[in-house]
């Protein structure tokens, strides 16, 4: 890969659109030799848990078996899957796989991460076997989104195929999980300059829309003790454009009313993947100058979103 994909965390201080500015962290940059977070002297170490589709256990008792077993284990901490212990039929019987996650970037550093230096955080998730569910746009047969809920089959194991400089991943994950935290403590953007946006963009075939799946997949299994259901819908920015004059401002506004009715559930998480965004982001100028709908696309968007 010559040019390197960028991510860019939006920051909007007041709520205008136009007011915004972008801090840009770079995919070759110098790694970051930042530790775990710290808890009463101890690292905290995501530990996922994911049941086999079979599972009806409840995901308390996977959680205590969990933290009993590692208590047991005396490991030392590496990213990658563990034994599961054959002698432990609960476990046996409920769990696919147990994965130690996130600790590459210590063990990077420091060689070894032993199991009396951490707070193991346990996830326990169990995938979708679902798909994707697709609104049809009845003129076209063209579908404006799909909706997958999270953690979902086909996105199991994406985060660890997705190759990026060293911490990135990590970078990215804390980013996106201290935005969704800030929400949860209500935290002021007006003192505090955030916001739950992430901006990817790079040449094709960098990883962009792949890294932004894996990243609410992952988030999906680390907040499922809150958020007992998660979403992603996936919106075709392409066939927001109708062939009809002012028919795609009503899509626009279609596909709002739709993640405005799954985000009024309190426990619902939903993450709205807006691929090729620059097809709706298209210059005034531009669209000014023809009779395109995308004009009335953008303004449609705009006001939605406030
Ligand atoms: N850094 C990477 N590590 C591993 N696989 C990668 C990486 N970047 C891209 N790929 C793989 O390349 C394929 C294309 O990725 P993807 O479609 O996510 O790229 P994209 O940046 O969204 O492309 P486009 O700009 O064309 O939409 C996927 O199968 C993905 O897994
Ligand atoms: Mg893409």
């Amino acid at each position: 890969m010559s040019v390197p994909m960028e991510i860019s965390v939006q920051t909007l201080t007041n709520g205008d659109a136009t007011s915004h500015h972008t801090t840009t962290v770079p995919v070759p940059a110098a790694p970051s030799p930042l530790p775990p977070p710290v808890a009463e002297d101890k690292f905290l170490v995501s530990v996922e848990v994911c049941l086999k589709p079979s599972s009806t256990a409840r995901t308390e008792d996977v959680k205590l078996a969990v933290e009993r077993m590692l208590e047991k284990m005396n490991l030392s901490y590496v990213d990658g899957p563990i034994d599961l212990p054959l002698d432990d039929a609960f476990l046996v019987d409920n769990v696919q796989r147990i994965c130690i996650c996130d600790t590459e970037e210590w063990v990077a550093n420091h060689d070894i991460l032993l199991f009396w230096q951490v707070k193991p955080l346990v996830h326990v998730y169990q995938l979708s076997e679902e798909g994707p569910c697709e609104d049809l746009d009845g003129d076209s047969q063209l579908s404006s989104f799909s909706e997958w809920i999270l953690p979902a089959k086909e996105f199991d194991g994406m985060w660890e195929s997705l190759i990026y400089e060293s911490g990135l991943k990590q970078r990215l994950l804390r980013y996106a999980a201290s935005a969704l935290l800030f929400t949860e403590k209500g935290v002021d953007p007006f003192l505090v300059s955030w916001n739950r946006i992430v901006l990817l963009h790079g040449p094709p075939g960098t990883g962009k829309t792949s890294l932004c799946k894996a990243l609410a997949q992952k988030l999906s299994i680390r907040f499922s003790s809150r958020y007992p259901h998660c979403q992603l819908v996936e919106v075709n920015a392409h066939s927001l454009f109708s062939k009809w004059f002012s028919e795609s401002g009503k899509l626009v506004a279609k596909l709002f009313q739709k993640i405005q009715e799954m985000v009024e559930e309190e426990n619902n998480l939903v993450f709205v993947l807006i691929d090729e965004v620059e097809s709706l982001a298209a210059a005034r100028k531009a669209a000014i100058s023809g009779s395109e709908p995308s004009d009335s696309i953008r303004v449609s968007t705009f006001s939605k979103s406030k």
